[in-house]
Parts: structure tokens; sequence; C-alpha cells
């Protein structure tokens, strides 16, 4: 089975060509050619996704990404229908359409959430991955710029949602600190990077406490090093004790406002600042999916989406599963695809159509597909 794959719920435009096959319970994928086009850089002026923006580069842009893939035979197109922003999402339906209908092959509607948690199950080499042995309940988190949501997998294709945020997502209040920060737009890498390089500093500064008394002083000094708690910095972490698996990141962004005004900080305190918002996102977070294993009883945990690209959140992920839940699975997805990309898009399709749940041969999945900002898993 191959299908061209099409992606573009939000900033990035991408076209992917896949290949997949079904050997007894595992599912193996082959990239055979995927062409990705980030348009962060047109939005940073806006310090977010400007949606008649998106939606005229996805216009101008698909075309030219799909150069690569004319001369391909495939048997289907799929294509993001939703969740996403609702201008940039009917491009690449209409253009899915579009080369379905020249090619007389059907269009599959694919669901971008989906798309996060079936590509962060599959384990990844090169242009292949491969899902298998998947334990059933899983649980995913899924982190990005749009959504912050605890999704449980009950089987293949069977959602319960437990929880999500009820105003923010994760990503947003990075964007959203990282500006108030005078960082650039997307602020989630930026936040990250100084705030372990603050992380870095202060183990090196412990590091050289514990090692000589006479050390201390010296060493941080001459870094200038500062202790977070000599800066002061301390978030509130919403909703984290609240009973129920919801979470507010709002009020945190709130926080950050109120505590930078009027404030001029140093480099080393806005790296000290940062990393302070990341252990405030960090605990809700792992409090959060403590909560959604115990209730559920998950045997699999998985993250997706842009900001599961971050790595002090994974590994505070990590360590809490590995000491609260040494049975369950935490399966971390490859840095590669937890941005948004057609390479996804595509294994959730080709998961669907090799369990057998589409049959990419019924006509009437063809031409009435539409674009839903709002479409959600459950
Ligand atoms: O999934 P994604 O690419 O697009 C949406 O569907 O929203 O996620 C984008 C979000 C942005 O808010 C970006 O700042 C955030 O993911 N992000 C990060 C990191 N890398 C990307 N946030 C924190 N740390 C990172 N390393
Ligand atoms: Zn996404």
């Amino acid at each position: 089975m191959r299908i061209l794959a099409i992606e573009t719920s939000c900033d990035e435009t991408g076209i992917a060509l896949m290949e997949g096959r079904k050997d007894g319970g595992s599912l193996e994928f082959t990239t055979v050619k995927a062409e990705l086009l980030s348009q962060a850089k047109l939005h940073a002026e806006y310090g977010g996704v400007f949606p008649t923006l998106a939606k005229r580069e996805h216009t101008k842009n698909l075309p030219v990404l799909f150069k690569p893939f004319a001369d391909e035979q495939f048997d289907a197109v799929v294509v993001t229908h939703g969740p996403g922003l609702e201008p940039a999402l009917w491009t690449g339906v209409e253009f899915a359409k579009k080369v379905a209908a020249e090619r007389g092959v059907p269009v599959l509607p694919v669901n971008h959430m989906e798309g996060h948690i079936i590509s962060s199950l599959a384990q990844r080499e090169n242009n292949k991955s491969q899902i298998s042995n998947v334990q059933f309940p899983v649980l995913a988190l899924l982190i990005s710029g749009g959504h912050t949501e605890l999704v449980l997998m009950k089987g293949w294709f069977k959602y319960e949602m437990l929880g999500k945020t009820l105003d923010d997502a994760v990503g947003e209040a990075f964007d959203k600190v990282a500006r108030m920060l005078g960082l650039p737009y997307p602020g989630g890498p930026e936040i990250s990077k100084i705030a372990s390089a603050h992380r870095g500093e202060e183990k090196q500064a412990s590091e050289g406490l514990r090692s000589a008394t006479g050390a201390r002083t010296e060493q941080i000094s001459s870094k200038k090093f500062e202790y977070p708690e000599k800066v002061g910095f301390s978030l509130p972490r919403p909703m984290i004790s609240s009973n129920s698996c919801d979470m507010s990141f709002s009020g945190l962004k709130t926080a950050v406002l109120y505590a930078l005004k009027d404030k001029n900080l140093s480099e080393d305190e806005k790296a000290a600042f940062a990393a302070e918002f990341e252990d405030a996102v960090a605990e809700v977070l792992c409090a959060k999916v403590r909560r959604a294993i115990n209730e559920s009883g998950a045997t699999t945990f998985v993250i997706g989406g842009g900001v599961a690209a971050n790595r002090y959140i994974r590994e505070e992920l990590q360590k809490m599963i590995l000491e609260e839940f040494p049975d369950v699975e935490f399966r971390l997805p490859h840095l590669s695809i937890t941005g948004d990309n057609a390479i996804m898009i595509g294994e959730a399709a080709l998961a669907h159509i090799l369990f057998g749940d589409w049959d990419p041969k019924i006509p009437r999945l063809n031409l009435d597909i539409k674009a839903t900002g709002n479409l959600s898993l459950a």
C-alpha cells in the first residue's frame, strides 16, 4: 500500500510518500520521500501563527512541494482535516482532492492528533518505522501549540478523553512566556535552550560546592552564577492538586506577566526564570500523568506534539514513570517527528488501512471531506 500524505493544519506544509505493510500484529512503514516547509520565520513578527498568512503560504507552497512527487504512483491520498486552523486545513484538503481526482484514487481524512499518537508509538530508524507489541490501554499526553490533552487509547482507534487544558495549550504558554522574555517565536525551543544552560551552570556550581568549600565562592563569582532563590522567582503550579486530569496554563502565563512587570532581567536571570517556568509546567504534567495512569490502569505511556521535543519535560516524565510505574512502558517519540509533519499523517492513515478499518476503495470517502478546526478524538 502506497499513499501520499498531506499536512497543513498549522504553519508547516508537509507532503510524504509512504509505504506500509502489516506483518502479524506489527506495522512497518517506509518513507519513500518527504518534504517539509516551515513558515515559522514568517509568523515570528506576529508572535504566533497568523491564519490568513498560513493559508496563503500553504496555497503557494503545496504545488512546489508536490513537484518531486509528480511522477510517483500511489493508491490513495490522505490529508489532515482537523484539528487545526481551518483556513490552513482547507488548503491541504482542497489540494488532496485535486490530486486524488487527477489520479482517480480515493482521499482519506486523518485526525492530526491521531497522527501525533500513532507516530509516537513507532520506533524509528532512518526512513523506516515500526509499530509492534503495543500493550493497551495506552495513555497519550499530547502537548503542542494548539492542544494539551490526556487521551486514553483503549484499543486501536478507540479513544477516551481523560483530561485537557481548560484554557491555553502548553506550547502556547511557552511561546507567550518566551515573548515576554524577549525571545523569538517559536519560543518553546528558545526557553528550553536557556533553561538547560541555566541548569548546567547550577549543576556545575553545586558540584563545585560539594568538591571543595574553598572553590565554591570562586566558581560562583567567576561564572557570575546566581542561585534561583536569590533571583527569587517562584511560579504557581495551576490545578496541580485538582481532582481531575484537566489542566490550566493561562494563570501561569499571567503570573509570569506580573513577575516580569517593571523588571529588567539580566541574561542569567532570564535563564533562571525560564528554568522555573519549565519546572512549573513539568511538575503539572507529571502530576496529571500520574493521576491519569492511576485512574486508567494504562500499561503504555506515550507523548506527542511539538512540546514533546522539550528535553526537560521528557526527562522529568521518564524519571517519574521509571520510579513510580516501572511496569508501564514509556515510548518517547523520535525528535524528527515531534513537530508537525506529513509522515505522522501517513502513518496514522496506514495504520487504519492496514488494520482494515478503512477501505481506500470505498468511494464514499471521496470528495466530501471537510476541514474541521475543532475536530476531537473523543
Ligand atoms: O505540534 P506542533 O509542531 O504544532 C501544533 O500542532 O501546534 O507544536 C508547536 C509548539 C510550539 O508552541 C513550540 O513552541 C512548541 O511546540 N515547541 C516546544 C519545543 N519545541 C517546540 N516547546 C517546548 N520545548 C521545546 N523544545
Ligand atoms: Zn501538531
